[in-house]
């Protein structure tokens, strides 16, 4: 296989990943139809709650990436979810209710109406949260996304898509990147900082 059929396949590979990815948007739902944890109610968590109640932040002593950390309690020793009884559910009544505590999410917008039903409408059904369901939260476990490439002020200096990334990083750090250098310097510093020793 030559580099181009590899480097085709690889792209034909993570477009099929990414496609993978792609989430059902949340829908409308209204209070009779049955709402399915994984496709309605994990991507609202996975949105605005993992980030700092997820695998990587236990803020306020608990975790709704895991089944057993979100029928469990934080913090306060409140349910945080109460099988039929949304209103008594703590994890509800943080969302909508400013009096018990900071709204959440504590970082960003109230979550909308349409949201907040959802979750009530789940866990006044029942709360089921199938064993199946994936934890998929890890930053390592989450479909590979192609990220946008930054506009770079400086296009002569952009070769590959990667070097977009480095230069907006560099002046959105305050910096311009270095001059290029003759080749007898650039050889001396690669060799020094591939091999510890100046080039022959
Ligand atoms: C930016 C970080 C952040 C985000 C995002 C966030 N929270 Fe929190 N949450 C916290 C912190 C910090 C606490 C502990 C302090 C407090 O209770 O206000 C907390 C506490 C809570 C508690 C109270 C736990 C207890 O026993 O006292 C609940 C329930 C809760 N969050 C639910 C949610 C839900 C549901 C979401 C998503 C819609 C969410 N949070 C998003 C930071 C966050």
């Amino acid at each position: 296989m030559n580099t181009v059929t590899l480097t085709k396949c690889l792209c034909f590979l993570s477009a099929g990943i990414m496609l993978c990815g792609l989430q059902a948007p949340i829908q409308a739902v209204d209070r009779k139809s049955e709402i399915d944890f994984e496709k309605h109610v994990q991507p609202i968590l996975r949105q605005h709650c993992f980030r700092c109640h997820g695998e990587s932040h236990e803020k306020g002593g608990f975790r709704l990436s895991r089944k057993e950390a979100a029928f469990g309690t934080g913090d306060s020793e409140e349910a945080l979810i109460i099988p039929g009884n949304a209103a008594e559910s703590l994890l509800i009544t943080r969302v909508q209710d400013a009096d018990a505590g900071d709204l959440m999410p504590l970082d960003g917008e109230p979550l909308a109406e349409k949201e907040i039903q959802i979750l009530k409408t789940w866990i006044n059904q029942g709360a089921n949260w199938p064993d199946s369901a994936a934890v998929a939260t890890h930053w390592a476990y989450e479909p590979i996304v192609r990220p946008d490439i930054p506009e770079a002020e400086d296009q002569s200096w952009v070769k590959t898509p990667v070097d977009a990334f480095v230069l907006t990083q560099i002046q959105e750090s305050g910096f311009e990147p270095a001059p290029e250098l003759d080749r007898a310097r650039w050889l001396r510093r690669v060799s020094l900082a591939l091999i510890g020793l100046p080039p022959t």
